[in-house]
């Protein structure tokens, strides 16, 4: 077959795929890379931005689902389960769909970006809005495997940081090198985990002489591995990232150890901040969440000269509220030349 036909295909040698004759895939990765031409002026720094919203349900987690979809098919799976902040529940109900299996998404009523919530719908998942935060609803749909026929596929599931890895390796097979700073958001810490190990494969086969530092930022309101406790009641306008006790929190310790990184927080304020700064400057339209690992280094800075790579997780369509929330309104002008000269020239 000719052109990108997705991870599974692209990297298979770098995954264990024994069985499997039919991958479920939508084409996702090979996403841009761009250069942040004003940041790294800003930054003193060389800044690129990993554009993740421009996978096939607009996020990374397409990366993991093809993956997890693709084994829970091989393995006789019909139906498939997730807790989400909005984007997991896109994403699995897309690839459910393609591979004609049912799905079931737990969200939080009230707290998932309107885009995510019209993606699971419009797939065909079968929504339930629980009356509580991210946090529960994972465990609730963990508990729910106990009672039912069903596979979990949160970043829980193994096959979902494989797949996520490819993310690193792309970068890598662009820059030529790994990044000297990674910088990503985290949440439930599933993806700064698979990062590092795709960093870490590479690394160890040669494809990449050094390894990066690989530097996380939470939301203040949910930034539990910054607290060093979990969050009972986490808050952000991030709503992706607003989640209190992650999953990967000893996997996330253990990755900001082995590369002498580090996760820190940032506010709402910085976040928008960055949110609204590289949409103006960088023309890249991410979603709050992602702008974290942006606000992250305006936050406290960056080695000089550094190679530094940003995680944008997730693309801005997803959460229109948020857009016209934080940008100025649109002004009614009547419609003749003289009212918009008034209104032009004013
Ligand atoms: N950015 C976005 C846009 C996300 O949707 C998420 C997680 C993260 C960052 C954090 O990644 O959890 O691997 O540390 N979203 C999950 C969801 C929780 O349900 O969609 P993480």
């Amino acid at each position: 077959m000719i052109g990108w036909n997705g991870l599974l295909a692209e990297y298979a040698q770098w995954f264990d795929l024994e069985g499997i004759d039919d991958v479920v895939t939508l084409q996702e990765g090979n996403t841009p890379l761009i250069h942040a031409d004003r940041l790294s002026e800003r930054l003193e720094a060389d800044v690129w931005l990993k554009c993740e919203g421009l996978n096939p349900s607009g996020s990374f987690k397409d990366r993991g689902m093809t993956m997890a979809i693709t084994k829970a098919k091989a393995n006789g799976a019909e139906k498939v389960i997730c807790g989400s902040t909005g984007n997991t529940s896109a994403a699995a109900a897309a690839y459910a769909a393609k591979a004609g299996l049912d799905c079931v998404v737990l969200v939080p009523q009230g707290k998932v970006a309107l885009g995510k919530l019209a993606q699971s719908m419009v797939y065909g998942a079968k929504v339930l809005q629980i009356t509580g935060n991210f946090d529960q609803a994972l465990n609730l749909a963990r508990e729910l495997t106990q009672h039912l026929p069903m596979t979990i596929v949160n970043s829980i599931n193994p096959d979902r940081i494989e797949g996520q890895k490819t993310g690193a390796f792309e970068i890598v097979d662009v820059l030529g090198k790994a990044p000297d700073i990674l910088s990503i958001p985290v949440g439930n810490a599933g993806n700064i985990t698979a990062y590092w190990r795709g960093f870490t494969q590479y690394h160890f086969a040669k494809r990449a002489l050094t390894l990066p530092k690989m530097w996380g930022f939470q939301a203040a309101g949910a930034a539990p591995i910054v607290l060093g406790y979990p969050v009972e009641n986490p808050e952000t306008i991030a709503t992706a990232i607003r989640i209190g006790n992650p999953a990967s929190w000893v996997p996330a310790l253990e990755v900001i150890h082995e590369s002498l990184g580090d996760i820190r927080a940032v506010t709402d304020d910085e976040i928008i901040d960055a949110y609204q700064y590289l949409a103006r400057h960088e023309s890249v339209f991410c979603e709050p969440a992602s702008a974290a690992s942006v606000a992250g280094l305006l936050r406290y800075g960056v080695p000089h000269g550094s190679t530094v790579v940003c995680v944008l997780t997730g693309n801005g369509l997803k959460d229109p509220e948020t857009a016209v929330s934080t940008s100025e309104s649109p002004t009614l002008v009547e419609a003749t030349i003289q009212a918009l000269l008034a209104n032009l020239e004013a």
